[in-house]
């Protein structure tokens, strides 16, 4: 897991190497609601973080009830469909390359539709750069897609759904997920946050969480297809905040979720240091069902930058939270997101990172470069670190990360983990999955057909980014 990403920030996806997913979903969703319509077909491709990735399951949920059929290939498909990313400009780059491609869609009788964050921040200045979209709409105008849908099935050119001024939440009927055995259940949308150089308060729209009975009624659904794990997801998932009369507490929420029967794993990503508190840690210590990881961005370790960042902690107070957790009853493991070149960020700030890394010694970081984003206050601050700087910085803190990473998974050779069982290598016997804390196992089993099952292995050697072992049960 460790990272320069210029992909995005999927702090719990990490690649499979070798490995193949071989993907039985428990109980495959209908591709045509019965009585539906048959319409065209759709190609989705998906940009960014988990939080998209779900977006795109219930994206594909809504078309697929509305009679459109999903392809893997945009020859394929009459309707192309890009769920955007504009967290950093590369991202955001990379949609408008791929709209380029498109100029002929019209006179081939196909539609083009622009989801999410760079939908939400170029709003109807996509169809002047690019004139044969059809769709433009914002993650916060999802609940009103059947409507617009609607308007171009009746043969409008250009509909959008922009409106980021709003308290509902995107529910479907149905959705259609990607991975068989971990269902994403988004419980908070938008962010409240202002840090100075993000993007998302405005993309996403303001926080919005869903009641706790909506929520345990899909992890209800969830558990009768099949599925044994979940993961919460939220900008800042932590500042959930029950609508519901009965004011489920986050950490509540986590622990009657790890009651539901059926279910062996509950996770949550991505937790905001201003609202972790000791109730979670004490989840996570009083319920094994509850996952020991935690993604805790910490952005700096540096407290002037994160003062200018408007993190709205200190140095110190992010390290009280980290050392609640490394007390824990239980071990729990770190991630964090980190910016390196923040406008202003001295030699003395980055080592201050460097320190910091060294003294929480995190199990997995994301680190990125600075990217300026329009709209942000950090856009205009003075002392803007050159590229290069930039670049040696993100090296130096990588180099850091692999060290720390090698030494502490070199201590876990001998123990035992119980693994999700996700993946099935080419090679003959050979399996991958997560543990509870998230870190990647490649082991080896004589047994067939381990996939979504639980078995427990023990670590006979290790890489940077992933443990390597047999299984003992
Ligand atoms: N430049 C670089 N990284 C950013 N992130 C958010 N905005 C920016 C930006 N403008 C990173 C943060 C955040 C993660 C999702 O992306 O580290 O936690
Ligand atoms: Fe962006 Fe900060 Fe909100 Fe995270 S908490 S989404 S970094 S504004």
């Amino acid at each position: 897991m460790l990272n320069s990403l210029n992909r995005m920030e999927k702090a719990f996806d990490i690649g499979l190497d070798s490995l193949v997913a071989e993907k039985r979903p428990p109980a495959p969703a209908p591709e045509i609601i019965s009585g539906s319509p048959q319409r065209g077909t759709f190609y989705l491709e998906t940009f960014g973080c988990q939080m998209n990735d779900h977006d795109s399951e219930k994206v594909a949920g809504v078309l697929l009830s509305r009679g459109y059929r999903q392809v893997e290939s945009i020859d394929a498909a009459s309707f192309i469909l890009y769920n955007t990313c504009s967290i950093r400009e590369k991202a955001a780059q990379k949609v408008f390359s791929r709209l380029g491609e498109f100029s002929e869609a019209p006179s081939q009788g196909k539609m083009i539709g622009v989801l999410g964050c760079v939908a939400q921040q170029e709003g109807e200045k996509i169809f002047h750069r690019s004139p044969w979209v059809n769709l433009v709409c914002g993650s916060a105008s999802y609940s009103k897609l059947p409507e617009l849908l609607s308007q171009l099935e009746a043969g409008e050119k250009r509909v959008t759904g922009l409106d980021t001024d709003t308290d509902e939440t995107f529910e479907t009927e149905m959705t259609r997920r990607d991975n068989p055995w971990r269902a994403y259940l988004t419980i908070i949308e938008g962010c409240d946050k202002a840090c100075s150089y993000c993007v998302v308060p405005f993309t996403r729209g303001p926080e919005r969480s869903r009641s706790s009975d909506s929520v345990l009624r899909e992890l209800r659904q969830l558990a009768e297809l099949g599925y044994t794990e979940v993961q919460f997801l939220g900008q800042t998932v932590n500042s959930y905040a029950d609508p519901a009369p009965r004011k489920m507490k986050f950490s509540e929420l986590l622990l009657v979720a790890a009651e539901m029967p059926g279910m062996r794993r509950v996770r949550f990503t991505t937790s905001h240091p201003r609202d972790f508190h000791p109730d979670i840690v004490e989840a996570i210590e009083n319920n094994e069902k509850v996952c020991n990881h935690v993604h805790l961005p910490v952005q700096s370790g540096s407290t002037p930058v994160l003062r200018a960042m408007q993190r709205t902690y200190s140095r110190d107070e992010y390290l009280e939270k980290i050392a609640m957790m490394r007390n824990a009853r239980r071990p729990i493991a770190i991630t964090s997101d980190i910016i390196v070149g923040f406008p202003g960020e001295t030699e003395a700030d980055f080592e201050e990172t460097l320190r910091l890394m060294q003294e929480v010694k995190y199990e997995a970081i994301f680190a990125f470069k600075y990217s300026p984003r329009p709209n942000t206050p950090a856009q205009s601050m003075p002392d803007a670190i050159p590229e290069e700087e930039k670049s040696r910085r993100l090296a130096v803190l990588l180099d850091l990360q692999r060290k720390i990473q090698t030494d502490a998974n070199q201590k876990l050779i001998g123990q035992d983990f119980e693994v999700h069982v996700e993946g099935k290598s080419r090679k003959e016997n050979q399996w991958s999955g997560h543990t509870s804390c998230n870190r990647v196992v490649n082991f080896s089993s004589s047994q067939p057909d381990l996939l979504g099952s639980y078995v427990r292995a023990r670590v006979n050697g290790v890489t940077p980014n992933c443990l390597i072992g047999e299984q003992t049960i």
